[in-house]
């Protein structure tokens, strides 16, 4: 415990903008969810993920992309339509998240060039953007008339407008990321030679005369925010001098410029990772940005965002007048309850961002929201509607890893009588092997974090305990919870048992082994390439991977994979693609190539084609007790996200429908 209002004053103290109080700080930076229903408005679900954040103290909570273009039509759940009537679940929303304390805001967003990103886009459909052009994946674009530039300032404001009688007391427009806004105010899309393009002021003159247009019809006091790339991040985009200007254009007009950074529209990996910051990049590298901005900004509050969790950080950052506000997207997702734990003086129990953007792969994969590590977010309703009761049992969860901690928390949570036993000394699993691996800090704090909250309850936590199902009778549990896990795979390659092949997990532990040596990596999932990235960025070891496929294996996290994708380049790893091993010897791994056999050099080989789930070691306990679960990877060799909610929902289900 820290005295809160000595240590983070700064994050506490709260904001009046207009008429609105802001009860500190801490901003949730829009995150949409993906849950629209068909009519353009939010579903249920959504509301109450919303008003979850704001249960946990943040001072605004913000519902994303909201277009304001009825041209706008970027898939099957776009346009999310405000100003339509019978849209009752945003005014819903507002006051769900109001009721909370915070203050609730719409993102309101043109997507222009982007506009048929998923549907496509001909010359009878174009998209609209600032000039004609034939975006990269090849949809076209047509330059907005002046006619179409009135229409889409018009419907921002009456967009505002549908939202403050809605009930939200700001709104934020997007200009960052690649969207309308940014497309006109960036120099390299924006070629225009009229009043709308040239110079900053006139490239920038779209947004401020929306805002201004904003301001009029929902009076001048209604704070409105606007997101901006304080650099676009990529060798043909603006860099920070030119977001200083465009910065000063609003300076005064806004009264938050939020600095963001890239432009997603010229798609590359590294100008995703750096917008939603990667695991590989620091903490608080994007607060450069907002830093130099604020210097140049003199009437507007400036906000800063990107990886952002550490609350002493954040301090830091307001403390040294770097921003006026820290905004935080996934960090909330992953703990929403950030800033009451700050209020409290409770930091250390801050469950900190992995980074790891399983949220965002599967909201724009599959239209859910999920977090690796909170099995709780987007399940609101599931989390507040009332469940049948349960009847109290004795559990005993077989394996300490991610899944069997979270099980064994999750079911003392709810009253059960918990055993938790892990057969070596340690609670964490195998994933222990990445403790010193800088990349992963966060994840080793968590499971730091988790085996704390162990310590402090009342399981019984039983360490150097391999379970037998002799053992697991005779405690007469009512439930087992089976949370073994996993064993690596060795492929059946000649030479694999060679003194010179290890498994990925031993190298993760002990980098010692192949320090100093050339290295080849069979396999290009996420083991394979973070562990060439860790090797070479922090040993300087030369790595080459060889992969069956035709890319690397993200095992549906795509969006990671784009950061891994732009580690790989930056560290110059190579990557040899459907090419499949056929021998391992001492010098090197001989392997069929697209262009016939080759063979790659090498001092040390390194596994890291996979896991295999303990399925049998797992349903050996399946007759030991009234109810069994297997949780986690002995079920299904997945990810965080799978170890963590398998655990939550069997622990929800002990002594229920039975
Ligand atoms: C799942 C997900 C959805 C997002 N949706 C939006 C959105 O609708 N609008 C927006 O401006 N930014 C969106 N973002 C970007 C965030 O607001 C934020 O800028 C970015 O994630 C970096 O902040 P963080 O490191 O705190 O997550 C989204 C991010 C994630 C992870
Ligand atoms: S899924 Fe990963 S990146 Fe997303 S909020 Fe959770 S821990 Fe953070």
């Amino acid at each position: 415990m820290v005295n809160a209002y000595e240590t983070f004053p700064h994050l506490l103290a709260p904001l009046k903008i207009g008429n609105v109080m802001f009860r500190n700080r801490i901003f949730a930076s829009p995150i949409s969810s993906a849950e629209i229903v068909i009519d353009g408005q939010p579903a249920l679900q959504a509301v109450m993920y919303h008003e979850r954040k704001a249960m946990g103290g943040a001072a605004v909570i913000t519902y994303g992309e909201v277009d304001t273009d009825p041209a706008d039509y970027r898939e099957g759940r776009y346009p999310r339509e405000v100003t339509r009537r019978s849209n009752y679940n945003y005014a819903r929303l507002s006051s769900m998240v109001t009721r909370q304390g915070a203050v609730a805001s719409l993102e309101l967003c043109f997507s222009g060039a982007f506009a048929r990103m998923y549907t496509g886009g001909g010359d009878v459909n174009p998209a609209w953007g600032p000039v004609d052009m034939t975006m990269a994946m090849g949809w076209k674009v047509k330059a907005m008339t002046e006619e179409r530039i009135q229409e889409v300032i018009e419907g921002f404001a009456q967009a505002a407008l549908a939202g403050k009688q809605a009930g939200y007391d700001m709104v934020c427009l997007h200009g960052s990321h690649g969207f309308g806004l940014q497309q006109f105010m960036s120099p390299t899309m924006n070629t225009r030679t009229d009043q709308w393009g040239g110079s900053t002021e006139n490239r920038c003159r779209f947004p401020v005369e929306i805002i201004k247009a904003i301001k009029r019809l929902c009076g001048q006091d209604y704070p409105v925010e606007i997101r901006i790339s304080g650099s676009e991040v990529l060798e043909s985009g603006f860099g920070i001098d030119e977001g200083i200007r465009i910065a000063q254009q609003l300076d005064g007009v806004a009264d938050i410029i939020h600095v963001s950074v890239s432009a997603l529209d010229r798609f590359n990996a590294e100008s995703f990772s750096r917008t939603h910051l990667s695991m590989f990049y620091p903490h608080g590298f994007n607060v450069q940005y907002a830093a130099e901005i604020k210097k140049h900004v003199k009437k507007s509050l400036v906000g800063t965002v990107g990886g952002l969790s550490d609350p002493y950080l954040m301090e830091e950052i307001l403390a040294t007048g770097k921003a006026d506000i820290v905004y935080m997207a996934r960090g909330l997702v992953c703990d929403p309850d950030i800033p009451n734990k700050i209020r409290q003086g409770r930091p250390e129990d801050i469950r900190k961002c992995l980074r790891c953007l399983t949220c965002f792969s599967a909201g724009v994969g599959h239209g859910d929201l999920v977090c690796a590590i909170n099995p709780e977010i987007g399940r609101e309703t599931e989390v507040h509607y009332a469940l049948p009761p349960h009847e109290k049992h004795r559990v005993l969860v077989i394996g300490g890893g991610i899944s069997g901690m979270q099980a064994a928390l999750s079911a003392n949570k709810l009253g059960h009588d918990v055993i938790l036993c892990e057969k070596s000394g340690e609670l964490g699993g195998k994933i222990l092997c990445e403790k010193d691996v800088p990349f992963k800090v966060n994840l080793h704090a968590y499971i730091m974090q988790q085996a704390a909250l162990i310590a402090k309850s009342n399981i019984d936590l039983r360490l150097n305990t391999e379970v037998t199902p002799e053992y697991a009778e005779k405690e007469k549990a009512d439930t087992i919870i089976a949370a073994v896990g996993s064993s690596p795979i060795i492929p059946k390659i000649p030479g694999v048992d060679g003194k010179n092949v290890y498994q990925a997990t031993d190298v993760f532990s002990d980098p010692s082994l192949v320090k100093g040596k050339k290295v080849v990596i069979l396999g290009a999932g996420f083991v394979g390439t973070e562990l060439a990235i860790y090797l070479k960025s922090e040993f300087g070891v030369e790595c080459e991977i060889v992969e069956m496929l035709g890319m690397i294996s993200t095992g549906g996290n795509s969006t990671h994979g784009s950061a891994v994708r732009d580690m790989i380049a930056q560290n110059d790893v190579p990557i040899h693609f459907n090419t499949k091993a056929l021998e391992i010897s001492s010098s090197g791994v001989k392997c069929q190539g697209p262009d016939g056999e080759v063979t790659y050099s090498s001092d040390a080989v390194i596994l890291a084609v996979g896991m295999s789930p303990l399925q049998e070691e797992a349903v050996k306990f399946h007759k030991c007790a009234k109810d069994f679960y297997m949780i986690g990877e002995c079920r299904k060799a997945a990810n965080i996200l799978f170890a963590t909610s398998s655990a939550y929902s069997a622990a929800k289900l002990i002594g229920r429908y039975c």
